[in-house]
């Protein structure tokens, strides 16, 4: 059994923090002792991420910090975890001498022998991809907490033409169900009061004749005090069945994380989204009609080869008849290996910061005005903790996923359910006043007037 003590580090989407849970669980199980501080670990392992080239270039800049680290106690291994050991391998090892480890996601089981490999002075390389690996029976390691991520389904088979996930995480495959209810109970039991079903495409879900509905049903039964979120959906298969299922569960948050990468249907068909504009907005309608006072957020691209200020005035469109709650915004970056790629890159880099800037400034705006809107109403949030800027307010988050700060008070604590009446907003955070503290039941959440 190993004493030695590991550092890490987590880079990128939810995945990768569950991901990192889940490395952890395991090198604990070897004896391995989780550690908070780079200089003192044995091993320090970096959970990458490649979605875009600048979250590779964050990575480089690190490892250039830890080379420091190395050079003081050369003993240390150095690995590299996730996306990016899946996509570079070994072209890693050698351009970074730094680098004793490179170990992809389907790997990790695999990890504490690679890590032997590395302290005997031998590189360690793991990136096969697996068709079944969903890590099912590993236990995460977890600190106690309100929140925590349960990652249901691995890797994606959509294959968006930009994107580089279906290359880095492999196929899709769904953990089975009942083992994600038993996490939940767990996590219940423990105290934690929400939890987010991840995936790169959660409506794919599918474990012996179970669809996502049916694991958010079960989730959603486990303990009603217990909030339940989920992400990403794609929306080609967002079903009705899901709204449904949403809408009926009062534990179920309101939140639906759609992302439409781009307005423009020319756009969506090279990008390989397999939906139309027409399709995706009747769905958003659809969606406001059977869960009221659903929010949405979503993922946009700007300057994708061959956008033209018509295809970009067309996404501001969209964006404007949506009105999404949040959207996170991004240029195009193209990734080697995937189809895109190989298309010119062909908008200038100033016109893809201007157009970006557009709909950055567009969204914070939509972003104000709804919580302008929301002024005067009542709504119930759980309290997450003291507020980031100050020990005199409480921070908490509304069922659609907003943040709501309230003045202390001795009978609130993190973890209580508390109606407030909003009384402030911007366009980032609601301010609100204690109405009432709330049994643990939670009742759906009607903002009233
Ligand atoms: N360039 C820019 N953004 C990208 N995304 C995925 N791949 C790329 C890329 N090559 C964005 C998409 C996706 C989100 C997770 O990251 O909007 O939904
Ligand atoms: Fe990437 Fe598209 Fe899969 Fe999302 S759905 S992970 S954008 S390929």
């Amino acid at each position: 059994m190993s004493e030695n003590k590991v550092y890490i580090e987590t880079y990128g989407c939810q995945m990768n923090i569950a991901d990192s849970e889940l490395v952890e669980g395991i090198l604990n199980t070897e004896g391995f002792k989780s550690s908070k501080n780079p200089d003192e670990a044995d091993v320090i392992l970096l959970n990458t991420c490649s979605i875009r080239d600048n979250a590779e270039q964050r990575i480089y800049g690190r490892l250039g910090n830890l080379k420091k680290i190395k050079e003081k106690k050369p003993e240390t291994v150095i690995g590299i975890l996730g996306c990016m050991a899946e996509r570079l391998r070994k072209d890693l090892i050698e351009k970074k001498s730094v680098v004793d480890l490179v170990v992809g996601p389907d790997e990790y089981r695999r990890l504490p022998e690679f890590i032997d490999t590395a302290f005997n002075g031998e590189k360690g390389i793991g990136v096969k991809l697996s068709r079944t690996e969903t890590y099912d029976d590993i236990v995460p390691y977890r600190e106690d907490g309100l929140s925590a991520w349960i990652s249901v389904m691995r890797g994606c088979d959509k294959f968006c033409t930009f994107c580089v996930v279906p290359f880095t995480r492999g196929r899709e495959r769904s953990r089975s169900l009942d083992s994600i209810i038993s996490e939940i109970k767990t996590l219940s039991d423990r105290g934690f009061k929400e939890v987010s079903l991840l995936g790169q495409n959660v409506n794919s879900y599918s474990d012996d004749g179970n669809d996502f509905a049916d694991l958010l049903s079960a989730s959603a039964a486990v303990d009603k005090s217990m909030r339940i979120r989920f992400t990403t959906s794609h929306p080609q298969d967002l079903s009705d069945k899901l709204l449904y299922t949403i809408a009926e569960n009062e534990n179920l948050c309101n939140y639906i994380h759609l992302p439409v990468q781009s307005g423009s249907n020319r756009i969506l068909e090279l990008m390989n989204r397999t939906y139309t504009i027409e399709h995706y907005l009747n769905l958003i309608e659809k969606a406001k009609k059977i869960i009221p006072g659903v929010s949405f957020s979503t993922d946009i691209i700007t300057g994708f080869p061959t956008e033209t200020f018509e295809d970009h005035l067309m996404t501001i469109d969209v964006m404007s008849q949506v009105r999404y709650d949040g959207a996170y915004m991004f240029k195009y970056s193209p990734r080697e290996g995937t189809k895109a790629y190989k298309m010119n890159d062909d908008v200038p880099e100033e016109t893809k910061v201007k157009r970006l800037n557009e709909i950055i400034e567009l969204q914070q705006k939509v972003s104000y005005e709804i919580n302008q809107e929301l002024i005067g109403t009542e709504t119930t949030i759980l309290v997450e903790g003291f507020s980031k800027k100050s020990d005199q307010f409480l921070s908490g988050r509304t069922d659609t996923n907003k943040v709501v700060i309230i003045p202390v008070s001795e009978e609130i604590a993190a973890g209580d359910y508390v109606k407030v009446k909003i009384n402030r907003a911007t366009s980032a955070t609601l301010f609100g006043d204690v109405v009432e503290k709330k049994s643990a039941e939670l009742e759906k959440e009607k903002l009233t007037a």
